[in-house]
């Protein structure tokens, strides 16, 4: 089944990006197909595949993400069976999605984030964009549905049997995943009209080397949109946690917007501006039936929620807008 499926990517990716980025149509292919093959070694993937193969495929090709539900492919009349299915890809982080007909109530609201910055985008028709971290690809849906092939990278490999689950609906879609990490991203400069990157920088270990990054995959003039954990801090301040943070053992630095704009400024960015700053509630980012483990409740201080649980401040999250300069 991989075999297959990463070889009708290919030719579609390769449809997708003759006119816009001709020169990462290869690149792009072989590293698909190894992060692909990568992610098929997971010792749950034949579990995984299994469920993903009792899934209908193709089936008129419903496609709206133009609202917060992606729904994808048509109603199934046999809903237990589709939601039995999509129930072996738990956990569902990202989404909500509507998938042959059931309702995919993920642990993330990521529609919120998007009205976040939807009203900022540039206009997308007709753009290849990337977005490093995708989590399921479903903002790589709300891209698509703004006129952009879209592209995702994302090292999970459960992320990635839950995009081959939303694919199987709309096979023909210029929404592409590479489940691949930011390091393994072929050498691509100045390929890509938008880049987004939301929920990565706290990740990694060093963040102005990944802004770089960022802006060397961007065109001249191409727009970055970079979300992150923050301290709310007027001073020039980062919290770089001993241990875990939230539960996460993965959090190396959380700054202050100002340090997040001096990072942004001298990394070869202009028109830097803070979108929107949001303290992260259950409203937000809940266990639901499709994400059954800890969440944000169980990261908080139950007697103090504006801590974590290990005594930092709770998680706020920003987001920015930054232009690649010419
Ligand atoms: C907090 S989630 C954010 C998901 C999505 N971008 C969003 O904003 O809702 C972080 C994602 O980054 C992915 N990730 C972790 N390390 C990465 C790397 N080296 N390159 C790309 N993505 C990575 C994780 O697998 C996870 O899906």
């Amino acid at each position: 089944m991989i075999a297959n499926f990463v070889n009708r990517e290919q030719q579609a990716l390769a449809r997708h990006l003759r006119h816009s980025i001709p020169q990462g149509i290869i690149p792009l292919q072989h590293a698909m197909e190894r992060g692909w093959r990568k992610a098929a070694r997971h010792g749950d993937w034949p579990r995984w595949a299994q469920a993903i193969k009792q899934l209908p495929h193709g089936q008129g090709h419903v496609l709206d993400a133009s609202n917060d539900i992606v729904c994808l492919g048509h109603a199934h009349p046999d809903q237990d069976l589709i939601r039995r299915q999509l129930l072996e890809l738990h956990p569902w982080r990202k989404g909500p999605f509507r998938l042959f007909g059931v309702h995919i109530d993920t642990e993330w609201r990521s529609d919120m984030k998007w009205r976040r910055l939807h009203a900022d985008l540039p206009e997308l028709r007709g753009c290849t964009v990337l977005d490093i971290g995708c989590g399921s690809g479903y903002h790589l849906w709300r891209m698509h549905a703004c006129g952009a092939t879209a592209i995702g990278i994302d090292p999970t490999p459960l992320f990635a049997a839950q995009f081959m689950a939303c694919k199987r609906a709309t096979p023909e879609a210029g929404v592409f995943y590479l489940p691949i990490g930011i390091e393994q991203f072929p050498d691509l400069a100045s390929a890509f009209d938008a880049v987004f990157s939301m929920g990565v920088l706290y990740h990694r270990k060093s963040p102005i080397d990944h802004l770089e990054h960022l802006r060397a995959l961007l065109k001249p003039g191409g727009y970055a949109f970079l979300e992150t954990l923050i301290v709310e801090d007027c001073e020039d301040r980062c919290l770089v946690p001993v241990g875990r943070y939230a539960k996460m053992r993965n959090v190396w630095f959380i700054p202050s917007p100002s340090v997040v704009e001096t990072w942004l400024a001298r990394t070869g960015f202009d028109e830097i501006r803070c979108l929107d700053i949001t303290p992260t509630t259950s409203d937000e980012q809940r266990r639901t039936a499709w994400m059954r483990f800890e969440s944000l409740s169980d990261f908080l201080d139950p007697d103090n929620p504006q801590r974590t649980i290990e005594g930092y401040p709770a998680p706020v999250r920003a987001i920015w807008r930054a232009r690649r300069c010419r």
